[in-house]
């Protein structure tokens, strides 16, 4: 028996399925022979769920009154929906929270077939580590953001709800690979020959390739004793920011060179693209929240009670997820 044989012809159901990390999920479980069910919006952009196998429900989840699929027998859910980026903490809270009690509360009639609940986190809902340490899974809860007491609090009702359903916690730091936009950005910067540093200090952080990601959460949902339990997933190593440039540059053939910004230029560009934001629909690329985020000197987190309780060892470290992600940008002609 292989450490994913309890997912082999389930049925599944996946929010966030056409996201990046959710479209990563369905590829690996239609691969393990799942029937997989997609929960999607109407307006949702479907380019990486091609699949005839896939089913679709058009839910949108900021909806009051949204309504699960009756599906016959619901084997697996997976709860990657969520929003990293918004313009007020209100739509964070919305969907990153308030959307888990009426997901897990429906859930509840399919309890009997339930075997597995995965409840994607994040590190945003500890907070940043103190002192350079990395943060493990006894550390207190301090987020910092509208994002990251958003995630505390779709946790909190994770683990509500972890009592009547074998619902697994997972908190993932950065996640890349292919399929992403948001460190994408960096990439492109690179490409161009710049390692964009905020401020003087080092900062530090963990990653996970979305591969190792996807396998972990795969696993957690195995037949267990314990349920509510929350696990970071990390591929084990802190970077910094210039080896991860330089990582890249040297991946691309390109030679780079710091691009500093001072850490006083922040405030005053994040309310420039929040003006913007105001005459477009969509939330800022780059707003105040995300600065308070982007000056903390530490966003690092140790895995080895995930690495420990479930044998498992990531397949990825920066220089092959970096080599996989980049030809991936190559190919599609991102970069
Ligand atoms: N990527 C990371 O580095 C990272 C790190 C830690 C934790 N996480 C967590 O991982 C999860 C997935 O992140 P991701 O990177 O895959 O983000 P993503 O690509 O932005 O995907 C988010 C998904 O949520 C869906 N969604 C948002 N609002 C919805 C609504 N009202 N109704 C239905 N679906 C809705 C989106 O659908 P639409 O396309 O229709 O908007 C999309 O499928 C999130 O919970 C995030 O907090 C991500």
């Amino acid at each position: 028996m292989n450490e994913l044989s309890h997912l082999k012809g389930k049925t599944v159901l996946v929010t966030g399925a056409n996201g990046f990390i959710g479209s990563h999920l369905v590829d690996s479980l239609l691969s393990l022979g799942c029937e997989v069910h997609c929960l999607v919006r109407r307006s949702s952009n479907l380019r990486w769920l091609s699949s005839p196998k896939i089913q679709f429900h058009f839910v949108d989840l900021a909806d009051p009154n949204f309504k699960i699929p009756d599906l016959k027998n619901m084997n697996y859910v997976f709860h990657c929906a969520g929003l990293t980026k918004a313009k007020s903490r209100k739509e964070y809270f919305d969907i990153n929270s308030t959307v888990c009690s009426s997901l897990y509360e429906q859930c509840l009639k399919f309890k009997g077939d339930i075997e597995g609940v995965v409840h994607l986190s994040s590190l945003a809902a500890v907070g940043p580590g103190q002192d350079g340490g990395l943060m493990d899974e006894a550390a207190p809860l301090n987020p910092i953001t509208h994002y990251g007491k958003s995630k505390k609090s779709g946790e909190e009702v994770a683990l509500k709800y972890s009592a009547s359903l074998p619902i697994k916690i997972i908190r993932p730091p950065v996640v890349y690979g292919p399929r992403e936009e948001n460190l994408f950005n960096f990439f492109k910067l690179v490409r161009k020959g710049w390692g964009l540093q905020i401020g003087k200090a080092p900062k530090k952080l963990s990653l996970v390739y979305v591969a190792d990601l996807v396998r972990a959460m795969l696993q957690v949902c195995g037949p267990s004793d314990v349920q509510g339990k929350v696990y970071f997933v990390t591929d084990g190593r802190t970077y910094s920011w210039e080896q991860i440039a330089k990582s890249a540059a040297q991946k691309m053939n390109v030679s780079v060179k710091a691009l500093r910004l001072p850490e006083s230029i922040l405030s005053p560009l994040a309310i420039f693209f929040e003006l913007l934001a105001m005459f477009s629909s969509k939330p800022a690329l780059f707003d105040r929240q995300r600065m308070i985020d982007i000056r903390q000197s530490c966003w690092a987190a140790s895995s080895e009670n995930f690495f420990r309780e479930y044998s498992f060892s990531p397949e990825f470290e920066l220089e092959a997820g970096l080599s996989h992600t980049l030809d991936w940008y190559v190919q599609e002609k991102w970069l």
